[in-house]
This record gives structure tokens, sequence and C-alpha cells, in this order.
């Protein structure tokens, strides 16, 4: 287990540069599978999750190199059609392997994914969008399924119920290398989404509508090698600013995109904070330590306030004046961290989707339990704000989403050490302290 010990009570001043974003990274290394020539990415995060994905690739015949931010991944001329079991439950992403395996194999033989504990995440629409293509889904025993495409993925005429991220990523690339043209109606706008199709249309994909709720996309049997930098983690980008805003301090953001922070920004200068943007791609945040409570606020599919990010503005918001809430419209067990508040002396309580807090003068440092991947973060981010020292024990879910939130958040001061070890009683024997 991974443990990471945090020493709080302080301000954070300084300047951190926000790497790119997991999100994006992850399903633009499974579309690589779709491209005939070498593929380099740069900006990419070193992250556990980056690394399962790195070795999905390789389990089907890829040539992978993963260094100094860049990864360069060179498929197969025929590449393997099955992931194998751990590899599939090690994150929920894995699923992005469906769609480029059918599309470039005529079958994926893969298992119902693993990721965050969030409450039921059904994949329904990633199946019923392929099947509309012309794919064949045999469910097995112990979450095995056989997808096959016989004749190849034809085009189709798809309208998703929800604007789901992970289904319109799946169906982007399953259309990009499919017979004729697929229109995707009611497709999600995440940046992330945004993205994967700038590295498609890089790829020589021909999609039009990028960045609105219908796209056409006009399939290519193949598509070639290319090379494109990952856009920059707004969720690592609010992490920093919610832990600034709650211990108080200044910091500077680069390697943003300011666009994709607006809502993140608009409920931190809402508690108080002061925020000035430069251009695009940098933001300054300056906060006292003292907020006001926010209010109530929705989270929502994008531009709304992000599902990722509630979390991490309610950490902020533990010690501020009044009483804050805030309703995650996404996911049903977004606040399991809600208990590794209370154990830091905060007053919150879930009722539903809503998180309320009501803002208290002090937390104090304890033992607390990772319950996911922004939970885990948004613990660090109370801790910071408690007297003494706090243990966050499973640390190793916020290691799926952040390279190392120890060094993240070391440029601004924040004492943070990360150690490997099984927690026994009080103490901890550890196994290798790297910070
Ligand atoms: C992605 C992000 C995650 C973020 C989420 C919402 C990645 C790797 N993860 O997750 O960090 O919190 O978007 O912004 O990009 N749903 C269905 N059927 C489906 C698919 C989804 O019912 O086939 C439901 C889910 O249960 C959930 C909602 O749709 O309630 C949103 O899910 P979705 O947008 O697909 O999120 P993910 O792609 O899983």
């Amino acid at each position: 287990m991974e443990i990471l010990t945090i020493s709080g009570g302080s301000g954070l001043f300084g300047e951190v540069r926000i790497p790119g974003a997991k999100n994006s990274v992850l399903p633009i290394m499974a579309a690589s599978v779709l491209c005939r020539g070498t593929v380099t990415l740069t900006d990419v995060p070193h992250l556990s999750d980056v690394e399962a994905s790195a070795r999905i690739l390789q389990s089907v015949g890829c040539k992978v190199l993963l260094e100094n931010g860049r990864a360069v991944i060179t498929p197969p001329e025929f590449p393997g059609s099955a992931v194998p079991e751990p590899l599939m439950r090690a994150m929920r992403s894995s699923l992005f392997y469906l769609a480029p395996l059918l599309a470039r194999t005529g079958r994926a033989d893969i298992y119902t994914p693993g990721g965050c504990r969030l409450g039921a995440r059904p994949i329904d629409m990633h199946l019923s969008g392929l099947e509309k293509m012309g794919a064949h889904i045999t469910e097995k025993d112990g979450g095995a399924l056989e997808v096959t495409a016989p004749d190849g993925l034809a085009g189709a005429d798809i309208c998703l119920r929800f604007p789901s991220v992970g289904a319109t990523e799946t169906l982007l690339m399953a259309a990009a290398a499919a017979r004729g043209e697929t229109v995707l109606r009611g497709a999600a706008v995440e940046p992330e989404v945004t993205d994967l199709a700038r590295f498609l249309q890089g790829a020589g994909a021909d999609i039009t509508g990028v960045g609105t709720r219908v796209l056409h996309i006009r399939g290519r049997e193949l598509l070639m090698g290319t090379q494109h930098a990952v856009c920059p983690d707004r969720i690592t980008a609010a992490t920093v600013l919610c832990a600034v805003a709650g211990c108080g301090g200044e910091v500077l953001l680069t390697n943003t995109c300011n666009a994709h922070l607006a809502e993140v920004l608009r409920i931190l200068r809402r508690a108080g904070c002061m925020v000035s943007a430069s251009g695009d791609s940098s933001v300054a945040l300056a906060s006292s330590g003292a907020l006001r409570a926010a209010g109530g606020w929705d989270t929502g599919v994008y531009p709304s306030f992000p599902t990722d990010a509630a979390p991490l503005m309610a950490a902020a918001l533990l010690r501020a004046q009044g009483e804050s809430r805030v309703t995650d419209t996404i996911f049903e067990n977004r606040f399991a961290c809600a208990e590794g508040f209370l154990r830091l002396g905060a007053s919150v309580n879930v009722c539903g989707r809503t998180l309320h807090v009501h803002g208290m003068d002090l937390l104090n440092g304890a033992d607390v339990e990772a319950p996911d991947l922004r939970g885990g973060a948004a613990l660090v981010i109370a801790a910071l704000q408690a007297q003494g020292s706090t243990r966050v024990m499973g640390a190793e879910h916020i290691s799926r989403g952040y390279e190392d939130i120890a060094a993240l958040l070391a440029p601004l001061g924040a004492r943070i050490t990360r150690s490997w070890g099984e927690p026994c009683g009080r103490g901890c024997r550890n196994a290798g302290t790297v910070l």
C-alpha cells in the first residue's frame, strides 16, 4: 500500500507547470493502434494508468517507448485481438482498446474494465453504438466480452442518450476506421474528446464538427503515424488551485488552458480567491486562506463544473465561513472522501448525491483512507490545511491520475512524503521512502 504523510497548516507559494491530461493521453494511446506508422506523443504524464496502457499496447504487439514525457508507439502490421484479463481490470480506460482492436483486427477479446468505484458505470452506450456499426457482442462468464465484426465496421447514424465521454471516444475511434460515414449525435464535448479528435485528424481522419454535439466522421481504412502534444490536465490544475485556495498562498500555473478551467475559477472567485489569467495558458491565484462559503452548485457535462473537481473544491471549502453544497449529477458515489474529511475534524454530510460542507475553523491531522482517485487528492488538500500530521492510506489510487502528487505540490512548499508499507496500528513499516 502506498502512503502519503502530510504535514499541514502552512501556506503554499510558488509556480507549477501543469502536465498533459490523463484523460486525453489514455484514449490517444489506444487510438495509436489504428495507425500505420509511428505515433509520437509529447507532454505525456508519468502515471500508473499510462504504464498500464503501455502494457496493453505491448500485449497486442506494439513497440512502446515511454521516457521524458514522450511516448513513441509503433503498432505492428497485424496486432493481436486479445487483452489479458489482469491488464483489462487494472483500469477502466482499458475499455478504449475495444474499438481500435475491433476496427483493426475484426475482433476484440476483452474483459469489463476496472477503475474508480464511483457507482454503477455501465458501458451500454459503447456497445450499442458498435452494434449499430456492425459488431456482434457476446458476453461470457466472468465479465469476458467477445466482440467481432466479420464484415468490418460500417458507418452509422448514432444518437447517444447522454453525452458520455467514454462512449463518444469509443465511437469516434471506431468511426475513424469504419467504411463510410458515421454521424454521432449527442456527443460529449469535453476538452479531452476534442484532443482525441485532433489526434485522429492529425493521423489523417476526416472528422467535422469537432467541439460540437454532432460529429461527422468519414472512415479511412488505416490512419498514418503522427505527432501530437497532449492537452494540459485541467483536473491537475484544479487540484493545485484548490490546495492553494484552501491553505492560503499564491500560485502561478503555467501550461494551462484557461478556457477549460472557467467554471472552477468561477467558484474559486466566489469563495474569495483573487484569480488573474494572463493569456490562455497561465493563471495566477492568491488566497488569504480565510475563504467564504461558495453556496450551492452542480457538476455537469462540459462546459459545466467538472465532476472530477467536485471533491477537490469541497476540500478547499472545509474551513470556509458558512455552508457550501455541491451536487454531482454524473456519478452516484462521488463523495466517498467525506468519511476522511470527518476524521480530519471537518463538518460535512452526504445526502444523496449532494455533499454539504459547514466550514470549521480548524482541521486536525489523522489517518485517512483514499477511497478513489479524486477523493484521495481531496484528502491531500484537506490534510494540507490540517494542523499536525496526516497519513493518507491507499494512495495508489492517487498515483493513477497524478505523476507524483508530492512532487507536484513540493514547489509550493507542501510537505508530503511518499512511502510504501503496511499500516500497523499507530506505526508503519516503511519500504522505500522516496521523498
Ligand atoms: C470520463 C473520465 C472521468 C470523468 C467522466 C465524466 C476518462 C478516462 N475518465 O469517464 O474522469 O469523471 O468522464 O466527465 O476520460 N454511462 C452509461 N453508459 C455508458 C457510458 C456511461 O450509462 O455506456 C454513464 C455513466 O455511468 C456515468 C455517465 O454516463 O453516470 C458519465 O460517464 P462518462 O461520461 O462515460 O464517463 P467516463 O468516460 O467513464
